[in-house]
């Protein structure tokens, strides 16, 4: 007998072991439980898409070193499911791998899993081809064409994560569903309800779900679901008792969550840097923690909008973001610890324990002299051997062409009399678009400064080249169905422009690899200037390399390309971002060559010599002088 209740006492035991890795909310007390004893977290922001998988280790590490025991990431479906069906959760997109080097690292992760998730990100990180099954699909709301594919996307993603619950032995102890939803002003509860439902049954009720709004009280009345944690977004400087006062007129009880703590703001192409000082940050963080509410610092890693990442936001204008989304973050684009950096973690050690070790240094940068780059093919050499043109009665968007992102080259040859001058009309361009007669630029068309019409000098018979780029797809607001290129008929003074070639321009790695092949450079030279394709080649002085970054002085907008891998976006003359990140991981060690392209639009500084130069730098400039500056 006495065996017996001894057997029975160890086989509790062990249950009770299982048992307590369990992460819940407690109303009655307002706070969590993690293995049923109060907890609150101190989170930071990274997002796995905007850092080289190389660096996750290094940027969670640094993170934790600053007193978080969590982190927190969006998860962009964009980037998992480029086309319908086709999933990738390699590379920038191996979310189990970055789920299990934050578990290595011993922090929780918050993850706010969209589908909507803004972060300045295209579309917000809904994927485009959404808008090519139908332009007008009422995203974020319980329209059966739209659910149809988040619950497709669901049913992949959440089995990928259920191992990586807390319950069930990984890092993950909440999970987001939508972000900021109050500020749709949609307020669709049904849509709300099925989201929270679906993850319930697909995670099988084992995670904490929770909602983020904007702190005002109607984004909060509006984002709030049934049987789902409250949680609100606010900055430094904010009244935080009135705040948490208004999370607490929708949701009696509970821990008080600040989900996004702002340390910095993000940047616009042609704007001042955000920059937020250090002890006005302090202060709300302190305020905040002595609420005894959880916060996540958001960013606390910003990182980069490698390629065509990057988003648009509609304010007064359409503004595009840049490639750097620095944000000024505690840890820098390139991942160093900042004065900033160091504040809030000797705040945050006012309240929980800091880790014991040495702290982040910044980490060494490499300078490379000026490389030759040689201009090897005219935007229209490349299309001419890179492309499946499409031809169409009609303009076609870059969403219908399949094409998502970049540029589109746009022809149409006059087949009427025109007058002289003759105005040409692009009505809802998106986004900017260099006007070719004759492979002569015109002038400039812009969305950002609502210029459709420009007046040009054409005859019958001669061509217009339209090349249209797209800037990012708006992330935030009523302006999510945000299509690209041209898709309204093209007017030349009264009459339309009929027939039409739509050459994409493809960018991918494969294709790249082409820009120095003896097909290019033995095609007929049709323009001396941009828009154009300019490369060099380097080796570098030492086996090892380490981070830099490329100073685009000189050069006006384009695209920057290292080994075929996309840098981003560049555009000095409005900065504010001048320089762009190029990690040490890109580069191949001597004696391996080096390959550096630029598609340059505008203006390459070289017009009269035979070479353009570009080089690397040990310092960034992502606060350069705007026009609005
Ligand atoms: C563009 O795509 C949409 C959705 O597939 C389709 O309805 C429309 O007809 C297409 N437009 C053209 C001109 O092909
Ligand atoms: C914060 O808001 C409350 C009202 O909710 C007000 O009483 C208090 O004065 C405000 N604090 C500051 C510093 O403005
Ligand atoms: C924070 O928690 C402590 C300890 O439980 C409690 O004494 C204090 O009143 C709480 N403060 C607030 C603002 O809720």
């Amino acid at each position: 007998m006495a065996q017996n209740i001894f057997a029975s006492v160890i086989v509790l035991t062990c249950i009770s072991m299982v048992l307590s890795r369990k992460f819940t909310v407690d109303y009655e007390n307002n706070c969590f439980l993690k293995d049923g004893k109060p907890f609150r977290y101190v989170s930071g922001s990274i997002h796995y898409f905007r850092v080289p998988p190389e660096f996750w280790h290094d940027r969670i590490y640094k993170m934790k070193m600053a007193g978080l025991n969590a982190i927190q990431t969006y998860v962009e479906w964009s980037g998992h499911e480029p086309e319908p069906g086709t999933y990738n959760f390699d590379g920038y997109y191996d979310l189990p791998k970055f789920l299990k080097t934050a578990h290595d690292l011993d922090m929780l992760v918050i993850l706010r899993a969209g589908p909507f998730i803004d972060a300045e990100r295209d579309m917000g990180g809904l994927p485009y081809w959404l808008l090519r099954i139908d332009p007008n699909m009422k995203f974020r709301s319980y329209d059966a064409s739209y659910i149809k594919y988040v619950d497709n996307w669901y049913s992949i993603l959440l089995q990928r994560i259920e191992p990586y619950l807390y319950n069930n032995g990984g890092p993950i102890i909440t999970v987001q569903i939508e972000n900021e939803y109050g500020s749709t002003g949609i307020c669709d509860a049904q849509y709300k309800s099925h989201l929270r439902d679906f993850f319930n049954v697909h995670l099988k009720g084992q995670v904490v779900l929770f909602t983020t709004d904007g702190s005002s009280q109607s984004a909060l009345m509006c984002g709030k679901t049934d049987q789902v944690l409250s949680t609100v977004d606010f900055g430094s400087g904010a009244n935080v008792s009135e705040i948490f006062n208004y999370v607490r007129w929708q949701q009696a009880s509970g821990p008080l969550v600040n989900s996004e703590f702002y340390p910095g703001w993000l940047d616009h192409w042609g704007a001042p840097h955000a920059e937020v000082d250090s002890k006005g940050i302090v202060k709300t963080l302190t305020e905040i923690l002595m609420h005894n509410a959880s916060v996540n610092v958001y960013m606390f890693h910003g990182g980069t909008s490698f390629g065509f990442g990057a988003g648009s936001n509609l304010g007064d204008t359409f503004q595009a973001c840049p490639t750097s989304y620095d944000y000024d973050a505690p840890l820098s684009e390139a991942g160093d610890p900042t004065p900033k950096y160091f504040a809030m973690r000797e705040a945050i050690g006012k309240f929980l324990p800091l880790p014991p070790g040495p702290l982040p240094e910044p980490a060494p940068k490499m300078s490379i002299p000026p490389i030759a780059l040689k201009k090897v093919a005219s935007i229209w050499d490349y299309a001419s051997v890179n492309n499946n043109p499409v031809v169409s009665p009609f303009p076609l968007s870059f969403e219908n062409l399949s094409h998502p992102y970049g540029f589109v080259l746009y022809s149409s040859t006059v087949d009427f009399i025109p007058s002289d001058p003759a105005v040409l009309t692009v009505k809802g361009i998106a986004d900017r678009a260099y006007v070719y007669v004759k492979k002569v630029l015109q002038g400039i068309l812009s969305r950002e400064h609502k210029i459709e019409t420009i007046p040009i000098k054409v005859l019958q018979g001669e061509t217009i080249d339209i090349l249209v780029e797209n800037e990012g797809r708006v992330c935030f607001g009523n302006g999510i169905n945000d299509r690209k290129g041209i898709f309204q008929n093209v007017t030349l003074g009264s009459k339309n422009l009929r027939k039409w070639t739509m050459t994409p321009i493809p960018l991918d790695e494969a294709s790249l690899r082409e820009i120095n092949s003896n097909i290019l450079l033995n095609k007929k030279e049709y323009s001396l200037h941009a828009p154009a394709f300019y490369s060099g080649e380097f080796v570098l002085q030492n086996k090892t390399s380490y981070d830099t970054f490329l100073h685009l002085q000189g050069w006006h907008k384009g695209v920057a390309f290292l080994n075929n891998f996309n840098l981003g976006r560049y555009w000095p003359i409005v900065g504010p971002q001048v320089t762009l990140y190029a990690p040490s991981v890109l580069f191949k060690p001597p004696p391996e060559k080096n390959k550096i392209v630029l598609l340059e639009l505008e203006h390459a500084p070289c017009s009269n010599q035979k070479y353009c130069t570009v080089e690397f730098v040990q310092n960034p400039t992502v606060n350069g002088t705007t026009p609005t500056s």
